[in-house]
């Protein structure tokens, strides 16, 4: 049921607010001042060292799930101090990559029937790793195949381009990111901060979802182009990838996410006045780096959307050079969740005015179930 919008992607992308405190639901826990704020993951408890203890974390996934694993790794690294490897599932099953009974290796999935995503777990089980499950669907089969796990409860998604999953996903690793980090003196500041700005984040969400218009008139100015390429570092790399993905896959138009650390060793000799570039510049420990980088496209007569923070379009827009989409902040490593929204929101204004097939994009299936 569509409800009042036309499109399940349209309605699955507006309802994040609520399908991101369905996700969280439970599972943070803020008592008294006096005991600290934690999460509660019902499903790991009796995991947890176990998972501490492992000597590398893999997260593995497909698609839009592999850049939900990968917005949230900065957060794993940092809060659980054991490295964390990234993995594309039928890139690890094609190298057969080394996997030990050390190792904790994180499905993650919307559907949890990835036919990609279910050979990587079949190989690191019979390698003797520690297997986690993050899926959408309860009784699917990484659900029932991993040793535990976290449903992400974001209700069930229709749209064949995940969104609202996305989100979810992200905050259940950084809520995994919390369990697996654990209490000290010496990051309790910092997990206060992440626990408020979880709570505050629906809110965040639904402040963001604010830009619909805004972002309907950029699809307007971009309906006739052949490419777009995004620009995102550190936390939101991710969100480059995701946003480029999303344009790819349902508006059918070229777009790529660059690590802007890498502009310089390649894409720069893409940028003219014509091709539509992004840049996420929102406030976090890349910010000035992000400067510089909007400043060497700029000084290639680049065309310029800059997403920055609330109250910063005057210190990215180069004197007005460049059009700016304003989106709240919030704590970095959340940022990914609110900075997807905008470019979900252009994906589908694209869409619709390319008109092509927003649910069913050609060529591509929900759930992926064979090789
Ligand atoms: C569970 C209940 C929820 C109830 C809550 C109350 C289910 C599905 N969930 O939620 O309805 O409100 O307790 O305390 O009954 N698992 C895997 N692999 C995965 C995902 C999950 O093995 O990929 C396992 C978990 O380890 C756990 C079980 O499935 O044993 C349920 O996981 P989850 O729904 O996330 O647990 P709770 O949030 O505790
Ligand atoms: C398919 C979908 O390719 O599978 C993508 O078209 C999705 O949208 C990918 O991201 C992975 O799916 P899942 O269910 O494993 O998250």
């Amino acid at each position: 049921n569509k409800g009042k919008y036309e499109h399940y992607m349209q309605k699955e992308i507006h309802e994040q607010p609520e399908s991101l405190t369905t996700t969280m639901r439970g599972r943070l826990i803020r008592s008294g001042s006096s005991k600290p704020k934690t999460v509660l993951l019902g499903g790991l408890k009796d995991h947890l060292k176990t998972i501490r203890r492992s000597r590398r974390i893999l997260v593995i996934g497909c698609g839009t799930s592999y850049n939900a694993a990968l917005a949230a790794r900065p957060i794993l690294e940092e809060l659980s101090g054991v490295p964390v490897t990234m993995e594309i599932a039928s890139d690890l099953v094609d190298r057969q990559g080394p996997i030990y009974r050390e190792d904790t290796a994180v499905f993650v999935s919307q559907s949890g029937e990835t036919a990609d995503t279910l050979q990587a777990l079949e190989y690191a089980l019979e390698n003797g790793a520690m297997c986690v499950g993050i899926t959408n669907t309860v009784g699917s089969a990484i659900a029932r195949n991993t040793h535990c796990g976290v449903h992400i409860n974001a209700g069930c998604e229709i749209g064949v381009a995940s969104t609202k999953a996305y989100t979810s996903q992200i905050v259940v690793m950084a809520m995994l990111a919390l369990a697996i980090g654990g209490d000290t003196i010496s990051n309790q500041a910092r997990r206060d901060a992440i626990i408020d700005g979880l709570y505050d984040l629906p809110n965040k969400v639904r402040e963001v979802l604010k830009l619909d218009q805004e972002m309907k008139d950029l699809a307007q100015l971009l309906v006739a182009e052949q490419s777009l390429l995004v620009f995102g570092r550190g936390y939101n790399y991710a969100t480059s990838l995701e946003g480029a993905l999303k344009v790819k896959e349902v508006a059918l138009m070229h777009s790529e996410g660059i690590l802007a650390g890498e502009m310089k060793h390649g894409p720069l000799a893409l940028v003219d006045e014509n091709l539509p570039i992004v840049v996420i510049a929102t406030r976090d420990s890349c910010f000035s780096k992000q400067q510089s980088v909007i400043q060497q496209l700029n000084a290639r007569k680049g065309r310029l959307v800059v997403m920055c923070s609330k109250g910063d379009a005057a210190s990215v827009s180069l004197g007005g050079s460049c059009r700016v989409i304003e989106v709240p902040q919030v704590e970095d490593c959340l940022q990914p969740v609110v900075n997807i929204v905008p470019l979900q929101l252009l994906a589908y204004h694209l869409t619709v005015l390319r008109g092509f097939n927003v649910d069913q994009p050609r060529n591509l299936a929900k759930s992926v179930t064979t090789q």
